[in-house]
């Protein structure tokens, strides 16, 4: 079980105005290893990760100097995960980047005796489960580990200390959901939504701005905490330039979500302001707006951008929607239920299983190809 923080919990905030506001600070996944836990539902993530494998890997084998890494440490390389969850999938990240950085080791420095040592930091929100992370922990891992609570919005390492950081599926999480869409006079105000999906253009705007200014305070921390010539690596969802989140199989769930909450409203469940207050903080970004963003803190080079379609295994959707909703229950169901309660919630992912399963036609016109960004970035040298 999560322990319950006074803090991480509140949902309500009363403002300088004494209006009542919903903050919809991230949550964790669920915890443990139970039915709809992480650690038992996270493998499409895991899958849509291993995409990118072979390409993080080429980008250290050109980009990164691990001689001049290696010899500015006493041999000692971190890496560090951000957002790493309960597992099993930050493990099996870890051991490809060291294997990747260790290799890379062995080409630039044939006739070493000297073996590389390495410390991996794993990084999440303090209520995180980091007791089911650290007792899976691999019992052959070739590394020292360290759990780093706090948010990666903001500084979470000594200066200088990092020589290779990666996320995995956590940056599309924003630090809160903007507040203008929950101020009922604001033209942004996202009544009857959970989502910026098919929402008006002021919504989709204010969505993007806090995906800015929460991507500018991620990286102003990681440029202060990586050495020169350090790596950065992002695997996040993302969009095509351009692409309404509508057209994209994730709105479809989320615009699902609202109409499915709107209904339990209606049926006397709990009052439409709930709705009306709570808006998912997730955002995708475009190669664009990520260009931007990394331009504008200017202390990186980008060594690679692409979008990639995340599951170019997957033939259909209608054959895994009833394990892809328990995977988006594992990782969303701590923020529902935050604002909706329990019963609610659990309500709320079975009528959306069903949902989605009768509308599986409609699933399956969805874009889903180049949904997923990968950013590699260099710290200037
Ligand atoms: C979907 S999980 C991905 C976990 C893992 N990287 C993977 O690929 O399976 C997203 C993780 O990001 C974490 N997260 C979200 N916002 C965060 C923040 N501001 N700081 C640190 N971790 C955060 C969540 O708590 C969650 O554990």
């Amino acid at each position: 079980m999560r322990p319950n923080s006074s803090i991480d919990h509140q949902p309500y905030q009363i403002c300088r105005e004494g209006k009542v506001k919903m903050v919809t600070n991230a949550l964790p996944p669920n915890g443990g290893s139970g039915t709809f836990s992480y650690s038992k539902n996270s493998y499409f993530q895991k899958l849509s990760s291993s995409v990118e494998e072979r390409k993080i890997e080429e980008e250290i084998q050109k980009k990164l100097d691990v001689q001049k890494l290696a010899c500015g440490s006493n041999k000692i390389i971190r890496v560090a995960d951000l957002g790493c969850a309960t597992g099993p999938n930050t493990f099996t990240n870890a051991k490809k980047v060291l294997e990747a950085i260790k290799h890379k080791y062995q080409n630039q420095c044939p006739n070493t005796e000297t073996t590389l040592e390495f410390h991996v930091l794993f990084n999440d929100l303090p209520s995180n489960d980091f007791n089911t992370l650290f007792t899976s922990l691999p019992h052959d891992r070739n590394y020292f580990t360290s759990g780093v609570p706090g948010s990666f919005y903001n500084r979470l390492f000594p200066q200088s200390s990092i020589h290779f950081a990666y996320s995995t599926y956590a940056l599309h999480f924003l630090s809160k959901s903007p507040e203008v869409v929950q101020e009922m006079n604001s033209p942004a105000w996202n009544k009857g939504r959970i989502h910026y999906t098919s929402a008006s253009k002021e919504v989709v705007d204010a969505y993007a701005a806090q995906f800015a200014k929460d991507a500018a305070k991620f990286l102003d921390a990681r440029a202060l905490e990586l050495v020169p010539g350090g790596m950065l690596v992002i695997v996040m969802p993302g969009v095509p330039n351009g692409m309404s989140y509508s057209d994209i199989v994730n709105g479809l769930l989320f615009d699902s979500m609202g109409s499915i909450l709107m209904d339990l409203s209606k049926e006397g469940l709990f009052d439409e302001s709930q709705v009306d207050s709570f808006n998912f903080p997730f955002y995708a970004p475009s190669p664009e707006e990520m260009t931007k963003v990394i331009e504008m803190n200017g202390e990186f080079n980008i060594e690679r951008m692409e979008l990639t379609n995340p599951a170019p295994w997957l033939k259909s959707m209608n054959q895994v929607i009833p394990e892809w909703i328990i995977h988006v229950r594992a990782v969303m169901e701590a923020i529902f239920t935050r604002q909706f309660g329990n019963e609610v919630t659990h309500e709320m992912f079975q009528r959306l299983t069903k949902e989605l399963s009768e509308k599986s036609e409609l699933v399956e016109t969805k874009h889903r190809d180049k949904i997923q960004i990968l950013v590699v970035l260099k710290r200037k040298e």
